[in-house]
């Protein structure tokens, strides 16, 4: 039996009249990659700030880890390890590609000032462990030539890419992921898609929101379909594809888009 990472029951959400979220329910297995994929405005920004808690559910539940999230603080849902970016990249930009990297990994170093001072060596090599992780992530993204630049003159492609790379820093259990393909070109597609396999197979369970239906065909097991605030179609890449519905609703929207 899989267990579930996540398990959505019946989130609502309305916004002055708008049913941006009407009763969405859905299970992310443990270890797996879901897609929410859905035309704009289906809701998908919208139930990931109710999964995380940046807006409160008009009704329904998020359970993670079999736990409820109800009632707690954004902050404290990360530290629990669901780690989320936003759909526009949000770096750091008084700060190098490196130390925006570093910054991710703020919710897990336990050596605050005092431990510091005592226990200055397994300090240091806490610190040293976390460079290398830092810089092994960026070389997977291909920015490792970059470490030492501000992290504002990056292109936003690279920016997006080093979003992600900051919320691994973090050792997620769960990574939610808001659009991280958008505004990337081929090159940093393909560095995005190494990327989730790498995470995938370090059993990082991971949720993306993402219009890009190639990479989502080629990393996800799973597709949530959104519609107008409801789940369309749930089921594999492959059934998707084919579910006259979803191509009706935005897969053949996004086709006559191109
Ligand atoms: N903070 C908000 N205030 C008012 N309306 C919102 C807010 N966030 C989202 N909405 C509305 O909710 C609906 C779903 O939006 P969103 O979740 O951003 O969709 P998606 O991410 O699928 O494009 C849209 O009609 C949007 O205008
Ligand atoms: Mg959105």
């Amino acid at each position: 039996m899989t267990t579930a990472a996540l398990e959505v029951t019946d989130l609502c959400k309305t916004f002055g009249g708008v049913r941006a979220v009407d009763g969405v329910s859905f299970t992310v297995p443990e270890g797996s990659l879901t897609a929410l994929i859905g035309p704009n405005g289906a809701g998908k920004t919208t139930v990931f700030n109710l999964i995380t808690n940046f807006f409160h559910p008009d009704a329904g539940e998020v359970r993670f880890g079999g736990a409820s999230l109800a009632g707690l603080a954004p902050g404290r849902i990360a530290a629990l390890g669901m780690v989320r970016t936003f759909q526009s990249a949000r770096i750091f930009p008084g700060m190098t590609t490196l130390e925006n990297t570093l910054v991710g990994a703020h919710l897990q170093v336990r050596a605050g000032p005092v431990r510091q001072m005592l226990w200055a060596a397994s300090a240091r090599r806490e610190e040293r462990a976390l460079l290398s992780r830092a810089e092994a992530l960026l070389e997977l993204v291909g920015l490792s030539g970059e470490r030492d630049v501000p992290a504002s003159e990056l292109p936003m492609g690279a920016q997006k890419l080093l979003e992600v790379v900051r919320a691994l820093m973090a050792r997620p259990r769960l990574l939610l992921l808001d659009e991280p393909a958008a505004g990337l070109n081929d090159s940093e597609t393909a560095e995005l898609a190494a990327l989730l396999r790498a995470v995938r197979s370090n059993h990082i369970t991971v949720a993306v929101v993402e219009h890009n239906m190639s990479l989502v065909m080629g990393v996800a097991d799973q597709v949530v379909v959104l519609d107008a605030g409801k789940v369309l179609a749930c089921g594999t890449p492959g059934e998707m594809q084919s579910d006259a519905r979803v191509i009706e609703a935005y897969i053949g929207q996004d086709t006559e888009a191109a």
